[in-house]
């Protein structure tokens, strides 16, 4: 399953970069930016692209900035998931993204970590705060119902020190992306996401990860 999000974030960045024209991505609860990551897969297809890494572990920040201290047009930054306002007005962010210009925000594999109620709340926030013309990309586990491993995949990110981990039913991913227009094919198991020859489609997890991206259309 991580590998295959892992993928999925790969094949989003291409088509956000070569298709949709994003030049600006803020990846929020990130992990550390190691290879194959959001700057990798953007700035080989174009280099000037800016890129922010947010996450609240600080060990992000340590080892990102060591990581990246060559590229200048990536950088980390440290806050909260749950405090939207302080990610947003965060004054080194704002030195590489110009809200005035579409950007495209990722929240990967994170909002499964909040609680419910919380995880809406903080997407409802993100999304008022595209610009016309921007995207909101988002990747989590799924419950499709009736799968006993989603239980025990819970039980297990319970006692992980992530302390966390919620499959949720589909309607749940389908209200983090609100009013935006889905971009095709929508929100689906993220292996059915624009696929390539390299994705598996067969793995017994294929319904337990959802993902898709909404656009912020500019009329
Ligand atoms: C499962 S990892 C996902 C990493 C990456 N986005 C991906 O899709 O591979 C979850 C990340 O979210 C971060 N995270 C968890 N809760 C967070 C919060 N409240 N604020 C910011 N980051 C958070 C964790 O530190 C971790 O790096």
């Amino acid at each position: 399953m991580p590998r295959d999000n892992r993928a999925w974030l790969g094949r989003a960045t291409r088509w956000l970069v070569t298709e949709a024209g994003v030049r600006q991505i803020i990846d929020v609860g990130s992990g550390l930016p190691t290879s194959s990551n959001i700057h990798d897969f953007a700035q080989r297809v174009a280099p000037e692209t800016k890129v922010v890494y947010v996450d609240n572990d600080p060990i992000v920040l340590a080892h990102g900035r060591a990581i990246l201290a060559a590229n200048e047009h990536t950088t980390v930054v440290t806050a909260d998931v749950r405090d939207v306002d302080s990610i947003f007005s965060d004054s080194r962010l704002r030195e590489y993204v110009d809200f005035d210009q579409p950007f495209a925000v990722f929240l990967a594999s994170v909002l499964h970590h909040l609680p419910k109620g919380e995880d809406q709340r903080v997407a409802a926030e993100i999304r008022d705060r595209l610009t016309p013309g921007s995207y909101l990309a988002i990747t989590n586990f799924h419950d499709p119902g009736g799968d006993p491993r989603t239980a025990a995949i819970e039980e297990i990110f319970t006692r992980s020190p992530m302390g966390s981990g919620w499959f949720r039913p589909y309607p749940q991913h389908r209200m983090y992306l609100g009013d935006l227009e889905l971009v095709p094919p929508g929100l689906c198991p993220i292996n059915e996401w624009r696929p390539d020859e390299d994705t598996p489609t067969d793995a017994s997890s294929h319904h337990l990860y959802v993902g898709g991206i909404g656009y912020r259309p500019t009329t």
